[in-house]
């Protein structure tokens, strides 16, 4: 299966996705990770890609595609991949389809996660990340056992850059003139699309994407 989780920064993508790949042992691309590591990496897409996602723009569609291209390539065969924060943009999704094409694969389902703005920028003015294992909390609403440190190997957490409250503004609009979009370009093609309503709680969005899969609880 091949599932792309569409939806606006904040509305839960990266939790949902973390379930639900360990629970089916999928596998993940996560562009934004991709870019941050590299950043984190000191490599030269990092480098590039940070002026844009500190101002909360889209990183220029080649990069992204090319990055996107070498980790399709990279995946062993008959996995089933979840992409999350990818494509963002039309020349991305058509591009995306030719790769996938190439490679025998294809997108089975596309799952938008939505909320409304004021639920999405609580989330993340409280979001804290592991820069080691990328998990990710909320100081109000999922906080670590530990006060700023991961659950799983205590490392310090981190207050993401493009997390500030200007930034932020900026990457809600991107998201709607740019990549909402492309729920009505996935609506004319072979994959289901399917609505989640991300302002639930966590179990219950998780459940509720695993019953549009088609997947049991
Ligand atoms: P990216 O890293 O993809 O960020 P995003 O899409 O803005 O999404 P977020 O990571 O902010 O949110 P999320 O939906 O994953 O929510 P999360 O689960 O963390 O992209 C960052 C930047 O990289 C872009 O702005 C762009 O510059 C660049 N980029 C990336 N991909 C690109 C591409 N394809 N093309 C061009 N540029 C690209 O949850 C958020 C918070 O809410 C957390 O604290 C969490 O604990 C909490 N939470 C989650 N779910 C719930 C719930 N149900 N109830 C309560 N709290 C919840």
């Amino acid at each position: 299966m091949h599932v792309i989780l569409l939806g606006p920064p904040g509305v839960g993508k990266g939790t949902q996705g973390v379930l639900l790949a360990d629970a089916m042992g999928w596998q993940r691309i996560v562009t934004g990770d991709l870019l941050r590591a590299a950043k984190s990496a000191g490599a030269p897409l990092g480098q590039e890609a940070d002026r844009y996602m500190s101002a909360g723009e889209l990183v220029p569609d080649q990069l992204i595609i090319d990055m996107v291209k070498e980790e399709l390539a990279a995946l062993p065969a008959g996995t089933g991949v979840l992409f999350d924060g990818f494509p963002r943009t039309e020349a991305q999704a058509s591009a995306f389809s030719m790769m996938l094409q190439a490679l025998g694969r294809a997108i089975s389902h596309v799952v938008v996660l939505d909320a409304e703005d004021d639920v999405l920028t609580d989330r993340i003015s409280g979001r804290r990340s592991c820069p080691t294992c990328g998990s990710v909390y909320n100081v109000a609403l999922a906080p670590p056992r530990r006060e700023g440190v991961c659950d799983n190997e205590g490392t310090p957490l981190v207050h993401r850059l493009d997390d500030s409250a200007e930034t932020v503004q900026n990457r809600l609009s991107v998201y709607r003139r740019e990549t909402e979009p492309l729920i009505a370009y996935y609506g004319g093609s072979k994959a289901s699309v399917h609505y989640v309503r991300g302002d639930q709680e966590v179990g219950e969005v998780q459940a509720e994407v695993r019953s549009v899969l088609g997947l049991g609880a």
